[in-house]
């Protein structure tokens, strides 16, 4: 059965911005995008920077260091030929105001 942690409440994040949790050792980016809560590894594949950190361009998040931008339904790095810096993504559940991770990834 799926595992599932409370981070925040729906208010918590406004639509169009993130904030970042550590669950079970490792820092997940929730994001409130104008369908719902996505959650994505926060740290960059490229060089680790915090991508919650970043700019949010529609459902995309770009890193705040070298602009690579990642996909925040899917994961995929958005940069021609660096398909494999792909981030993992996580299902999230809201009931009533509480937002939940599923702790293993989706
Ligand atoms: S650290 Fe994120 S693009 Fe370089």
């Amino acid at each position: 059965m799926a595992e599932f942690e409370v981070v925040c409440r729906t208010p918590d994040i406004a639509v169009g911005e993130s904030k970042c949790f550590e669950i079970n050792g490792k820092w997940i980016g929730v994001y409130h995008l104008p369908d719902g809560f996505y959650a994505i590894d926060d740290p960059c594949p490229h060089a680790g920077a915090s991508l919650a950190l970043g700019r949010l361009a529609g459902d995309v998040i770009h890193c705040r260091i070298h602009d690579w931008g990642f996909g925040i339904k899917d994961g995929l790095c958005r940069e021609r030929n660096l398909p494999q810096h792909k981030v993992q993504t996580y299902q999230v559940r809201v009931r009533d105001d509480e937002v939940s991770i599923r702790t293993s990834p989706s």
